[in-house]
């Protein structure tokens, strides 16, 4: 299968000042010269206790933040180049914490319909008021959204809902990439199935691929035929996600493993 995004040795440093001493600082090697990459339709789980680098990656790829080094590449393209608006609408976010990540002070048409005239905007689709509303019933209808919310603000949503909110929102912008950052684990565990059959099934409907962040390695075996587990800003194993899980290498993973809850409601 063919790359759809390529990371070549890549890294993030964190410096922190230590005390008053401006000189005196700490270096946080958050990711630390990694490299790998997501095939075209696949979920590339990404798995590691907090604080070992996965949402830096995350924010890397999206460009929230900037690598000191390395590249990363879009179907060959180096992202570095892509203006903002080429990125977001090739790659989209899904965040942990859907509340945080909806303004609270936008109702929910506005929200996903901004995302909608900004794609517009970028293909040059011209399209009428009543024509962006439709569009924004239809991406509602396709996560499970009721279509009479367009005026209601998130905090009237459950977080199971806003979950689905954020997640229509990445997809208003038809992305090929969505990177979902630990999207199920502020919820519960009966909703957290829900949101993740969904995104399964949006991912043969859109034919989307994805990298799956999440603590939980149990969830990424489920999503994914390929993962890797990082450690402390680095790929300490990685490959298929069934093989890893039955027989670790790396004494993190094993860990991971061991951290798993013994009963699977998952499954
Ligand atoms: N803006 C920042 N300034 C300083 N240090 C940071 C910054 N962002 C992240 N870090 C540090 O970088 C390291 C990696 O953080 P990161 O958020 O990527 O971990 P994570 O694997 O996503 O953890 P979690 O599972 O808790 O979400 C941590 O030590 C964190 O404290
Ligand atoms: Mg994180």
């Amino acid at each position: 299968m063919e790359d759809l995004l390529e990371i070549k040795d890549l890294k993030k440093y964190f410096f922190l000042k230590k005390g008053l001493f401006s000189f005196n600082k700490e270096t946080i090697k958050a990711v630390d010269n990694i490299s790998f990459s997501i095939k075209k339709g696949e979920i590339l789980g990404l798995v590691g206790e907090s604080g070992s680098g996965k949402s830096t990656i995350a924010k890397l790829i999206v460009r929230l933040i900037y690598p000191q080094e390395g590249k990363i590449f879009f179907k060959k393209e180096e992202i570095g180049k892509f203006s903002r608006e080429k990125l977001s609408k090739n790659v989209q976010m899904i965040f942990q914490d859907p509340f945080a990540s909806l303004n609270p002070k936008l109702s929910i048409g506005t929200i996903i319909g901004e995302v909608v005239r900004v794609r517009n905007k970028i293909s040059g689709e011209i399209c009428s008021k009543g024509e962006v509303r439709e569009e924004i019933k239809r991406i509602l209808a396709t996560v499970g959204l009721p279509i009479n919310i367009l005026s209601d603000y998130p905090h009237q949503f459950s977080g199971g809902q806003r979950q689905r909110i954020g997640i229509a929102r990445a997809l208003a912008m038809r992305p090929r990439l969505i990177i979902a950052d630990e999207p199920v684990s502020s919820l519960d565990i009966s909703i957290q199935a829900q949101i993740i059959n969904l995104l399964l099934d949006l991912k043969e409907e859109f034919n989307l691929s994805f990298l799956f962040i999440a603590h939980d390695l149990n969830l990424v075996k489920y999503l994914s035929q390929r993962m890797l587990v990082m450690y402390k800003g680095k790929i300490v194993e990685e490959g298929l996600s069934e093989e890893i899980y039955r027989n670790p290498q790396n004494l993190y993973t094993q860990q991971l493993i061991e951290s798993i809850p013994k009963i699977k409601y998952w499954l």
